[in-house]
């Protein structure tokens, strides 16, 4: 395929020598003249593992080559790899000056250009970026329709600095938000014969994956550091504690606890994020992120509140109470909690779980309930039904068959959805439906 790549940085100057590398006929573009240059005699503008040599040999094979001008690199290639920078703002924003400059030039070359050019965004952007920023530039400057016209993809980054290479022709996954078909074929067809799996999905989902990965990437390297800091203040070897919690395939390092969901509880998670927290503030280490959980987790449980709020309506079902299902514990319940705040704030409610029977509420969950929730007995519905006769608006906070069967669609009550119903997907087209988190 005929490609030009814009940006010669790191994610740019390694495209470009490693698509050149698989046969792809490659023209680098960049503003700076030196890494033109450099480029154009077969040496790296970036510091990399094997990108000297790459880059060598492939415009020794005259397979690479570099320019100033978009023009004739528009004119040389029929699909585009934008990788400009896209760095902070001093507020933390993201500066998109330079994807939105390049997209001009890219838009006016195209015009005068015959065929379908495909534009492809690898630079990180926030979702929403490409299509109400980008496409509408391309439009406005290439003239005729994005996905009709021209092509519009989106194809992020996953290389890590360093070991670059080796991760372009090894990538832990390829994800293409395609705009349409066309446009997702063409970003396939460049990296036909690579390993690892394949994602197409819709052009924001792939703008919104590289987040998901570099927040979760960070949040690892806190989470480890910080445990390994309260650690070292208790006198325990850190490595080890994590040599078996990383052992651990079936609820640390696994798909467990990963999908958006409502706020946890429970008699073990927040007291034991309590005492460790606790434990680093007696010993004078400071744990952010540790000591930020369970705050992040107490205005997930408001959202639920705010949702049945914005309804404007005050009579309420609430399908779920235990912490959890398949229990009938209900100590720090989030589902109480949020049945506390809602009864506090004058909401006419009614509860349904099957699991809580009061004559089976023995013990600490009697006690419990009796100074958290006094007014439980007087809530408690006998049946799924009692409670969907009384509601305007019901928050789902349980799987159990029985509630998800006689959950109705369309003109019932308000659905409030907090654990991500099995036909949550049908069920978002839908009005009287809000997910907490999708
Ligand atoms: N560096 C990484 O490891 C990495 C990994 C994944 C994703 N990303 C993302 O990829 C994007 C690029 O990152 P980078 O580290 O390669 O940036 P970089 O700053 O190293 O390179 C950007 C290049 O774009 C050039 N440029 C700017 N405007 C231009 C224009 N109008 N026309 C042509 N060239 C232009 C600059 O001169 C520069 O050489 C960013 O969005 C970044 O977040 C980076």
């Amino acid at each position: 395929m005929r490609v030009s790549v814009f940006g010669l940085g790191y994610v740019g100057c390694v495209s470009a020598a490693c698509l050149a590398s698989l046969g792809h006929e490659v023209i680098g573009v960049d503003v700076n003249q030196v890494k033109v240059d450099l480029v154009n005699d077969g040496k790296a503008p970036v510091v990399e593992e094997r990108i000297g040599e790459l880059i060598a040999d492939v415009v020794r094979a005259d397979t690479l080559r570099a320019t100033r001008d978009v023009h004739e690199a528009i004119m040389g290639s029929d699909v585009s790899l934008i990788c400009v920078g896209t760095p902070s703002e001093p507020n933390g924003s993201l500066c998109t000056t330079y994807l939105e400059r390049v997209t001009e030039e890219i838009g006016a070359a195209v015009a005068e250009r015959g065929g379908r050019q495909t534009v492809v965004f690898r630079s990180t952007m926030l979702p929403g970026t490409c299509l109400n920023l980008l496409v509408p530039i391309l439009e406005k400057f290439a003239g005729g329709t994005a996905g009709v016209d021209f092509g519009v993809a989106v194809n992020p980054e996953f290389l890590r600095e360093g070991t670059s290479v080796r991760d372009f022709f090894d990538p832990p996954k390829t994800v293409i938000g395609e705009l349409d078909r066309a446009s997702g074929d063409v970003v396939a067809a460049l990296y036909d014969g690579l390993p690892g799996e394949v994602f197409r999905v819709p052009v924001p989902t792939a703008e919104a994956i590289k987040y998901a990965d570099n927040a979760f990437h960070g949040l690892k390297i806190g989470f480890a550091n910080e445990l390994g800091a309260v650690c070292q203040a208790l006198g325990v070897d850190s490595h080890q504690v994590m040599d078996v919690f990383l052992a651990d395939r079936k609820l640390n390092i696994s798909p467990a606890y990963l999908r958006p969901g409502f706020a946890f509880g429970g008699s073990c998670l927040p007291k034991d994020l309590r005492s460790l927290v606790h434990a680093a503030r007696r010993h004078d280490v400071s744990v952010p992120i540790l000591a930020h959980v369970l705050p992040s987790n107490a205005d997930h449980l408001q959202r639920a509140v705010e949702l049945v709020e914005r309804t404007g309506k005050r009579r309420v079902g609430m399908f779920g109470l235990s912490f959890k299902p398949g229990t009938d514990d209900l100590r720090e319940s989030p589902l109480v909690e949020l049945a506390e705040r809602l009864f506090g704030k004058g909401y006419d409610l009614r509860i349904y779980d099957p699991n809580v029977n009061l004559s089976r509420l023995l013990g600490a969950n009697r006690e419990y309930i009796e100074t958290r929730l006094p007014h439980l007995a007087q809530l408690l519905a006998d049946s799924v039904d009692e409670v969907l006769d009384h509601a305007e608006v019901c928050l789902v906070g349980t799987g159990d068959p029985a509630v998800l069967s006689a959950l109705p669609h369309g003109d019932g009550p308000v659905i409030v959805d907090l654990i991500h119903l099995p036909d949550a997907d049908a069920r978002r087209a839908e009005p009287g439906y809000v997910g907490l988190a999708w």
